[in-house]
């Protein structure tokens, strides 16, 4: 592996993210030698902590992660510990110059990278003191990493955007998504350009329509502060469902490289038919889970979790139609779905594709299935076609078969994988799977139209879907009115 020797500050080191998923992809990184002995961390945050407190905190999150640590103690000696003060020059000034410090005895060539994995409203504010208090100011590189949500609409986008862009260039900005991490994301590209077979059917002439699933079984857990101020469509619609969509619907770029990609991606961002007024009704539909069981247990309702309003209007489920309109894509619906405490945790994606001109096969009793290609996301990582063969032993009956791949890097969900892969990547300075500010703007002017027709209706029928279903029936009858379903997920 090649080296990168990299000084990492991380805000919120305390934080659930950095337990559960940093501290975690790093040991990953250091143990496969993509992490050399030129690296520390500062975790900063702002409850009292010595260095030892700190250390042992690393180990035990990284022990709940991981089977096998044989190199925990070499690993967590890299990592010391700043109690800060987020809005005090003060306190900056004392983190660079553990920051110095820590550079010359690591020999760190000045590299920095600062990741902001804590409440998003300082965000602004840390970018303008690490500028103003010079800790941006090294030989090496500067890269900020910053965790969604990135800002509540457009508007608080732009404001966030300009704060941070007064200290970073957008080079130096890595957004998060960390959808953009997961293997079988990344896979959509490899499978749609280095195969012949789809490619060429890959548009509005062969192609149905496109459903994207992303549920959940959890419910928001303690999140209901953040949550009742987001709701599923900007948690999960603004960012991994459209990017998502954008990989799936993009032309193929003229080489594999950062700014051919996210351009690509881009176009498709700004195809994306607009829906506003009085449409939304027709495109979108939303719910909010009640009281169901899940597994067995009985699970209250969204209303009744902590720090939920017992009104609440927020929604825990989307479901939308998404118009491309290009050459490729006109006339094609892209259905997108997602939720919290839904039957299943699974992210899929299926293509289905149109009808053969004449069916041969016809038999009332046993309809011929269309063709549809799943990409499996999580958390089976695979693709499965769906095909029609010969049933044995009959003449001139078709029946459905499947040709299944598993990735056999089968991770399962909320692994660290989709971190360590980002991380890595930022080390590396490779921004093709963070989000460019242009995608990001253009996302929240999409969903913003939407948002603000929702929050100025309120949903008499919330709840409307029963913990631990598919979703409202609202979200069926939008593809049933095209004359599509939902595809099954399992
Ligand atoms: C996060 C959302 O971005 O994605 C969460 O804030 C959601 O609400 C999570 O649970 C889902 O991620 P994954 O990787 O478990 O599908």
């Amino acid at each position: 592996h090649e080296n990168h020797p990299t000084l990492m500050m991380i805000f919120g080191a305390t934080g659930d993210l950095a337990k559960r998923k940093l501290f975690p992809s790093l040991y990953k990184l250091f143990e496969k030698g993509k992490l050399t002995d030129q690296f520390a961390v500062i975790g900063v945050a702002r409850r009292p902590l010595t260095n030892e407190e700190f250390q042992q905190s690393i180990k035990d999150s990284v022990k709940t992660a991981i089977e096998k640590e044989d190199r925990i103690e070499e690993f967590a000696s890299h990592f010391y510990y700043h109690s800060h003060d987020v809005t005090d020059s003060a306190s900056y000034a004392v983190l660079k110059k553990m920051a110095n410090d820590l550079d010359e005895q690591y020999h760190l060539h000045g590299n920095r990278i600062f990741y902001l994995a804590m409440a998003p409203e300082f965000f602004g504010t840390i970018a303008l003191h690490l500028k103003e208090d010079g800790l941006t100011d090294v030989k090496g590189y500067k890269r900020l990493v910053i965790e969604k949500p990135f800002g509540h609409d457009l508007e608080s986008a732009k404001e966030l955007n300009k704060q941070i862009r007064t200290a970073f260039s957008e080079k130096e900005i890595y957004r998060i998504d960390h959808y953009l991490g997961k293997e079988m994301v990344q896979n959509i590209e490899v499978i749609r350009f280095a195969n012949a077979i789809f490619e060429p059917l890959w548009n509005n002439r062969y192609i149905s329509n496109i459903q994207v699933t992303s549920s959940e079984i959890l419910g928001v857990e303690e999140r209901g502060r953040y949550y009742e101020n987001s709701g599923a469509l900007r948690d999960m619609v603004q960012n991994h469902m459209l990017q998502m969509v954008a990989l799936l619907a993009m032309e193929p770029p003229i080489r594999l490289t950062t700014e051919e990609i996210r351009s690509e991606k881009v176009k498709v961002l700004r195809a994306l038919r607009s829906i506003d007024g009085e449409d939304v009704k027709e495109f979108f539909v939303r719910g909010q889970y009640g009281a169901g069981t899940i597994d067995g247990h009985d699970v209250p309702g969204y209303r009744e979790e902590p720090m939920v309003d017992a009104h609440s209007n927020t929604e825990t489920f989307v479901a939308g139609k998404l118009l491309i309109d290009n050459f490729r894509w006109a006339g094609v619906p892209f259905y997108i779905r997602t939720g919290k405490r839904m039957e299943a945790k699974s992210t899929k994606i299926i293509i289905q594709f149109k009808d053969i001109p004449m069916n041969l096969y016809y038999r009332p009793e046993e309809p011929l299935n269309p063709n549809l290609l799943v990409i499996h996301i999580q958390p089976e990582e695979g693709i499965t076609l769906h095909l029609n063969a010969k049933k044995a032993r009959q003449n001139e009956v078709a029946t459905p078969i499947k040709l299944n791949y598993a990735n056999k890097g089968m991770n399962g969900y909320n692994t660290p994988e989709s971190y360590e892969k980002l991380l890595y990547d930022c080390m590396r300075g490779d921004a093709t799977n963070f989000t460019h500010w242009d995608e990001v703007a253009l996302s929240w002017s999409f969903t913003d139209k939407i948002s603000h027709v929702w929050e100025n209706t309120v949903e008499e029928h919330f709840p409307n879907y029963a913990a631990g279903t598919m979703g409202p029936k609202c979200a069926d009858e939008l593809l049933e009115k095209d004359g599509f379903f939902w595809w099954p997920i399992s």
